[in-house]
């Protein structure tokens, strides 16, 4: 879950401030790049005021010491994070919560129900208001952005998904993790929670609960109880699937969360999508493989697991290599290790 480029807005609120800051200090712990998008038009921002919102925010980030990459944009501010998102390719969006499912007087107030829906990335809906961020995240440790994430499992793809990343934000965090699991039988909660806590990498500590009732309340009854500082739920759902036990869920969450929310987008791509020359992590079969097509169209499977210590590594395309978010760890397309701190290649795979 290293993220290369993250988005967020800017209108001048204090919610957008909030995200800003949380956004800069994903940036500086991920190594990421941090894009500020101010919009100007009519009736609210013209285009002097939204240049100085942006150096306002752009000398917030540097606080936090961040250069950020300031973009100004015309027209309304979620066409305008999209478009810079995709433009881009950032692979996580910021936004504050105020707003959500509401017309507000921010300018900014519909784009996380906008952005929710429709990035292609993943997204964090920062708690702007301040509710709870959790005891333990923001007074005892004040100079860490989480210490507990609260993930719920139901077994289905996207729930996996969001646990993978959770781990993986863990680890980078230094956090630890909390798997909820909403089941009235005690047998298949165990079962549930044993297969998903089976993924994490070496090194994350997690915690287990089963809690009877609707999935939403129990995610959120467990991040009360742990002074939790974010949920993570799976993407899948938010526009209307209702297959999987948790599908609903993430919609409600983001709504409802007392927490920061990472909405994390499930991978779903297949080999046929990737290109000669590219490479990406895809579901065969039901299982994870780091698959990479060279410019004669062969394609090289390799497993997605990074030998160090167990988190999924993401393909690269400005380097053509493997890279490993938690520790720098950097493989050769075929799966070679070429950098540290992992020994071992990745393992070939069938597809
Ligand atoms: S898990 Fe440590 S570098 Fe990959």
């Amino acid at each position: 879950m290293g993220y290369r480029t993250i988005v967020v807005g800017t209108d001048g609120s204090v919610t957008a401030g909030v995200a800003q800051q949380t956004a800069a200090r994903l940036a500086k712990r991920c190594r990421a790049q941090l894009v500020i998008v101010c919009c100007y038009g009519p009736p609210g921002i013209s285009r002097q005021m939204a240049e100085t919102l942006l150096s306002h925010a752009a000398r917030a980030a540097r606080r936090e010491r961040v250069e950020p990459v300031t973009e100004l944009r015309p027209g309304p501010p979620a066409d305008a994070i999209l478009e810079v998102a995709e433009e881009r390719s950032a692979d996580l969006v910021v936004v504050g919560n105020k707003g959500m499912g509401q017309a507000t007087r921010f300018r900014l107030g519909s784009v996380p129900d906008r952005v929710a829906h429709s990035a292609s990335t993943d997204l964090l809906i920062v708690n702007s208001t301040g509710a709870v961020r959790g005891p333990s995240d923001a007074e005892e440790h004040p100079e860490k952005l989480y210490t507990r994430i609260v993930v719920g499992t139901d077994g289905s793809p996207t729930a996996s998904e969001a646990a993978r990343k959770a781990f993986e934000l863990a680890m980078m965090l230094r956090a630890e993790v909390t798997l909820v699991t909403a089941s009235k039988d005690p047998i298949v909660a165990a079962i549930l929670l044993e297969r998903t806590e089976s993924g994490r990498p070496e090194g994350v500590k997690v915690r287990s609960r089963v809690v009877e009732s609707d999935p939403l309340e129990a995610i959120r009854t467990v991040a009360l109880d742990e002074g939790a500082g974010l949920i993570v739920v799976g993407n899948k759902g938010m526009s209307g699937a209702r297959r999987y036990l948790l599908g609903s869920v993430p919609n409600k969450v983001a709504h409802h969360a007392p927490t920061d929310v990472l909405i994390a987008k499930t991978v779903d791509r297949s080999v046929e999508e990737i290109v000669p020359g590219h490479g990406g992590v895809v579901d065969s079969g039901g299982r994870k493989v780091a698959v990479y097509r060279d410019e004669d169209g062969a394609l090289h499977a390799v497993s997605p697991r990074c030998t160090h210590m167990g988190c999924t590594v993401d393909w690269n395309d400005a380097e053509g290599t493997w890279d490993c978010p938690c520790h720098g760890s950097r493989y050769r397309a075929d799966g070679e290790v070429l950098r540290g701190p992992a020994e071992k290649s990745l393992a070939p795979q069938d597809l």
